[in-house]
């Protein structure tokens, strides 16, 4: 008995020492997973169907913001903390796992009671034994810090992809602006000078002086080959902004439906064919100079559009919402009767106004005579330069015809004609063809026509010319050289009235 009693006792002091010491071990390693858990933000659970044995490590209360003290967190407490946009869908993986026995692996924000958000990766799968669910096990981590990182990452990725976005269009922008520059290049040799001694073309330039230097906008105003473009590119380069672009657009040569993505450009994918997104030439002139030539071209719909980028110097591109933000100094020119245009409803009159804050009109050739022999000195020399010839004089009978000519294509005509010459010149006199010469259209003062005739035509011509404008520094009074009332009066003696 006294044997079978300390054996009993020896081997329960084993057991219990086992025990004692297992249960010590057991702490250690609870007491790890929990360190664990606590510095990955990784909690455990696990629910019995039940739910009578629910069990939730410590960290499931450290990440959900609850209580250990209050016991176990219900079902419901977790819903509350859910936020209210993803409440439905972790419900629904809980369903999932408890009524189909799957799986789940969901992220979704919780607002904890403390009023934190943070976001939280969930797993959850169900525990079978012998084929049957037994219960349902799973971790929940604190994601917060990946989230905001990985929403970083995107935002620093948006920001990448804009700036591309901006390099390939500045890019797009600069090989524009090349191919633009070589093509001036290439021209620039075609004007060097405004040749000219005339009074009519020193009123102008004096004009183009005092408006160049401002950044309002000038409309041009002659017949054809009169040197309107001349004119621009001397605004421009009289300006500040000389260091800049003159960019030139014929708004006659482009096709109505190509001219406002020809204007303000136009995304990829705007219109049909519109492969390759554009910068208009309004982006191209930013800073600079925009040559809108035969304005008076522009379609009604688009003049409207016109007027907006001259108002608030902003536009958008085609298929675009963006606004795009330009400083860009406006010349245009025609040599249509704009006023007509205006009265005829082909153009709109808000915009006219807008262009016509300091008229340029450019006189035709006949109104200056005195400066043809000069062109024809100036361009013979030139022609004669480039081509190689010993050209040297031109006879006076030929110039004589030259001057009394009436010049209907202007210097352009005067330019063509000295060319071909040059050409045709052997010697070193130069040969005009004369006989190319267009016979006068129009009728012209007869031949005994007294002074009084004469001098009414002229005004009467000027009138027209000037679109019956009389005072300021383009009217008819300062091209006639007297005062506005002298003028005036002189009108009123020769019975001249618009009517008339
Ligand atoms: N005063 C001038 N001195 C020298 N060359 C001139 C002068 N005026 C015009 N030209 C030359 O005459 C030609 C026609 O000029 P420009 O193209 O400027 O005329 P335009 O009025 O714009 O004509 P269009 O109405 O047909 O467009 C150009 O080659 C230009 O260099
Ligand atoms: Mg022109």
């Amino acid at each position: 008995h006294a044997l079978r009693l300390l054996t009993y006792i020896l081997v329960l002091g084993y057991i219990s020492h086992e025990y004692l010491q297992m249960t010590h071990e057991l702490r250690r390693n609870e007491a790890y997973l929990a360190q664990a858990q606590r510095l990955t933000r990784a909690g455990s659970w696990a629910w019995d169907p039940s739910e009578t044995h629910n069990y939730y490590s410590r960290e499931v209360f450290n990440i959900f913001g609850l209580d250990p003290t209050k016991g176990n967190p219900t079902l419901a407490d977790f819903v509350r903390i859910y936020h209210p946009e993803d409440r439905t869908f972790v419900e629904e993986a809980e369903k999932q796992l408890v009524v189909e026995g799957r799986g789940y692996d969901v992220k979704y924000r919780i607002v904890r009671p403390d009023g934190e958000l943070r976001w939280i990766r969930e797993v959850g799968t169900p525990v079978y034994e012998k084929e049957a669910v037994t219960g349902y096990i799973g971790a929940c981590l604190d994601v917060t810090e990946q989230e905001h990182m990985t929403q970083e990452l995107a935002r620093e990725h948006d920001r990448l992809r804009f700036s591309l976005e901006e390099i390939t269009e500045l890019k797009d922008k600069l090989a524009k602006e090349k191919l633009y520059l070589e093509d001036e290049i290439r021209t620039e040799s075609n004007f060097e000078e405004i040749i000219g001694e005339s009074a009519a073309l020193k009123r102008i330039l004096k004009q183009v002086e005092t408006v160049a230097p401002t950044d309002s906008a000038v409309l041009i105003q002659g017949e054809t080959g009169t040197g309107k473009e001349l004119i621009a590119r001397a605004i421009h380069n009289l300006s500040k902004r000389r260091e800049r672009t003159f960019v030139k657009m014929n708004c006659a040569a482009i096709p109505t439906g190509l001219l406002e993505s020809e204007l303000f450009g136009h995304e990829r994918g705007a219109f049909t064919g519109a492969i390759a997104q554009r910068v208009g030439r309004f982006e191209l002139a930013h800073q600079g100079t925009l040559f809108l030539d035969e304005i008076g071209d522009v379609p009604l719909e688009l003049q409207s559009k016109l007027l907006r980028v001259l108002q608030e110097q902003e536009f958008e591109r085609l298929g675009s919402t963006r606004t795009i933000r330009v400083d860009v100094r406006l010349v245009a020119a025609t040599n249509r009767d704009f006023a007509q245009l205006v009265a005829d409803k082909q153009f709109r009159s808000d915009l006219y106004y807008r262009l016509n804050v300091f008229p340029v009109v450019v006189p035709s050739l006949r109104d200056r005579p005195e400066d043809i022999p000069l062109l024809v000195r100036y361009f013979a020399q030139q022609y004669a330069r480039r081509m190689n010839k010993p050209i040297v004089t031109i006879p006076t009978e030929t110039m004589t015809t030259l001057s009394k000519y009436h010049w209907p294509g202007n210097i352009r005509e005067l330019e063509n004609l000295i060319e071909r010459s040059v050409i045709l010149s052997q010697g070193p006199d130069l040969r005009v063809p004369l006989g190319e010469l267009e016979a006068p259209t129009v009728t012209v003062p007869n031949e005994v026509a007294t002074l009084e005739t004469a001098e009414r035509e002229h005004i009467l011509r000027v009138l027209r010319e000037t679109h019956w404008v009389i005072g300021g520094p383009s009217g008819a009074a300062a091209r006639l050289g007297m005062k506005r009332t002298t003028l005036q009066s002189k009108l009123q003696k020769l019975g001249i009235s618009r009517q008339a």
